[in-house]
């Protein structure tokens, strides 16, 4: 589905260069599930901006379904980034203004969707995440774990082949963080592609894959388990 060529980022700051990726080539299959990591600055968020087109390489090709879109210009990046990809961060990034159920919908607008329809498959898809009670909550009435699940719920809004999920759990005590996990599970088995940085070594154990990050390059990258059903 995605393949990164020799992709490298270079953070141009005042006086110093940071390559924060250093010639980095994945292939990412759909289907997969991937769990990324290593230490802290080694280029995992970059890794993730870059894979999910929200930020462009320094160097290197960025191929998907076989078509560089490298050179496209942003607003047609930005239109594959709503189309295809749903995002998940760490510090869960809803709208404060916007209740559970308008921070659903949103992205759904973006993409011209009817208003019925946004409002059926926000409902629909709150209720999968377990929250058919917190519809009408805003961000700030619900407790981390709630919050990562409408977020998730956002994510999937479009339909997303992909789910880019930076650290989902990073800010979630154990157990909240096992049910965000429970329910990415359950997306990949549904078919969505899903991409994950984890510092937990438990949670990089259940993903089919762990790609190693130090110092902006990859030092392994292994299929652990079900990779045979991965496609
Ligand atoms: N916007 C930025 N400007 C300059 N340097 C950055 C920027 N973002 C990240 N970096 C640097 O790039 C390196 C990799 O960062 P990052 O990808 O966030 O690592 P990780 O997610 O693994 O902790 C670090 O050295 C970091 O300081
Ligand atoms: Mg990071």
């Amino acid at each position: 589905m995605i393949k990164l060529e020799n992709v490298s980022k270079i953070y141009d700051l005042d006086e110093t260069k940071v390559k924060a990726l250093d010639n980095v080539s994945i292939n990412i299959d759909r289907g997969e599930y991937i769990a990324i990591m290593g230490p802290s600055g080694s280029g995992k968020s970059t890794l993730m901006h870059i894979l999910g087109i929200l930020d462009t390489a320094s160097s290197g090709v960025y191929k998907l379904e076989g078509y560089d879109i490298t050179t496209l210009e942003d607003k047609e990046q930005a239109r594959i980034r709503n189309k295809h990809f749903g995002f998940i961060f760490q510090s869960f990034n809803l709208f404060p203004e916007l209740s559970a159920l308008e921070n659903v919908m949103l992205p759904m607008q973006y993409a011209s969707v009817a208003l019925k329809q946004r409002k059926e498959r926000a409902i629909y898809l709150l209720n999968e995440v377990g929250l058919s009670h917190r519809m009408n909550h805003l961000p700030t009435m619900m407790s981390g774990g709630e919050q990562q699940r409408v977020a998730i719920a956002r994510a999937l809004s479009n339909e997303p082949d992909l789910i880019l999920a930076d650290e989902p759990t990073g800010n979630l005590p154990t157990d909240k963080g096992d049910e965000v996990m429970q329910i990415l599970e359950k997306v990949n088995k549904s078919g969505v592609t899903v991409v994950m940085v984890t510092h937990n070594p438990n949670q990089g154990k259940r993903a089919n894959r762990i790609i190693n990050v130090r110092d902006g390059k990859i030092v392994d990258s292994s299929k652990i388990k079900g990779a045979e059903n991965a496609k």
